[in-house]
């Protein structure tokens, strides 16, 4: 248990540097890039939408994810780790596909919704 739990927080440390970890309940993405810090509530989210309509693991387009897969420092679950350079949907897109897309979904609604201009999510430092 001792060992497990030391790996985790060098993963933590390891994420913390990447600039990909999070404070406790907002998750920020991005940073290191051009467009800035992306801050994503997530626990927001979590309390209005199934964990399954975000995290997946696609196969045959079925979702074949295992909901206890979703914890804290597990690489596997990161949109990255599929969604890659080299697929038909890269991380950026994976990203604005699903956030924006939900976004603008809800807009056809009388429900709020969060934001869909770039400057809304962007946060630019420079
Ligand atoms: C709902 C929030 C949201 C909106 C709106 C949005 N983005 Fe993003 N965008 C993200 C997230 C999340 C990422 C992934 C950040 C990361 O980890 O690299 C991202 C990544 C990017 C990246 C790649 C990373 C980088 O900084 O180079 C670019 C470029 C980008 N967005 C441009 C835009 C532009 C241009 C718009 C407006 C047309 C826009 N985004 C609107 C959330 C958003
Ligand atoms: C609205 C979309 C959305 C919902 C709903 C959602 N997540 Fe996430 N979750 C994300 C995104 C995006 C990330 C960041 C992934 C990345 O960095 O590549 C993330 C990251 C995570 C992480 C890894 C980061 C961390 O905090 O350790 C875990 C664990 C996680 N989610 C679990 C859950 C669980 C459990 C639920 C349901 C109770 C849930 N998520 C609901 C989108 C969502
Ligand atoms: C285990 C691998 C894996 C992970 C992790 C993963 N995806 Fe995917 N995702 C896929 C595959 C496979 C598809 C099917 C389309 C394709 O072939 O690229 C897909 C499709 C999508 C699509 C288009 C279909 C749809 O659902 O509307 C979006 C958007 C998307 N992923 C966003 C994300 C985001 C955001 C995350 C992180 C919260 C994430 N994915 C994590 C593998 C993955
Ligand atoms: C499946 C739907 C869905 C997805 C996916 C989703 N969101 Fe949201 N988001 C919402 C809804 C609905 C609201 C408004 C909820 C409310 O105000 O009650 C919201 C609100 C927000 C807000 C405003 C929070 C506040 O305090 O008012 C931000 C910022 C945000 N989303 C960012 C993101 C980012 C970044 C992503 C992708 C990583 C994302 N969202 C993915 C549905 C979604």
């Amino acid at each position: 248990m001792k060992t497990i739990r030391q790996i985790g927080l060098v993963l933590v440390c390891v994420l913390f540097a990447s600039g990909l970890y999070a404070f406790s309940d907002d998750i920020e993405l991005g940073g290191e890039n051009i467009r800035g810090t992306v801050m994503f509530p997530h626990e927001f989210h979590m309390g209005e939408i199934d964990c399954m309509e975000c995290h997946h693991d696609m196969q045959d387009g079925e979702n074949v994810l295992d909901e206890y897969d979703l914890e804290e420092d597990n690489p596997d679950i990161l949109c990255g780790a599929c969604h890659n350079p080299k697929e038909t949907i890269e991380r950026m897109e994976a990203f604005h596909y699903q956030c924006v897309g939900c976004h603008n979904n809800y807009k056809m609604t009388a429900d709020p919704t969060g934001p869909t201009m770039c400057g809304e999510c962007h946060i630019i430092t420079k």
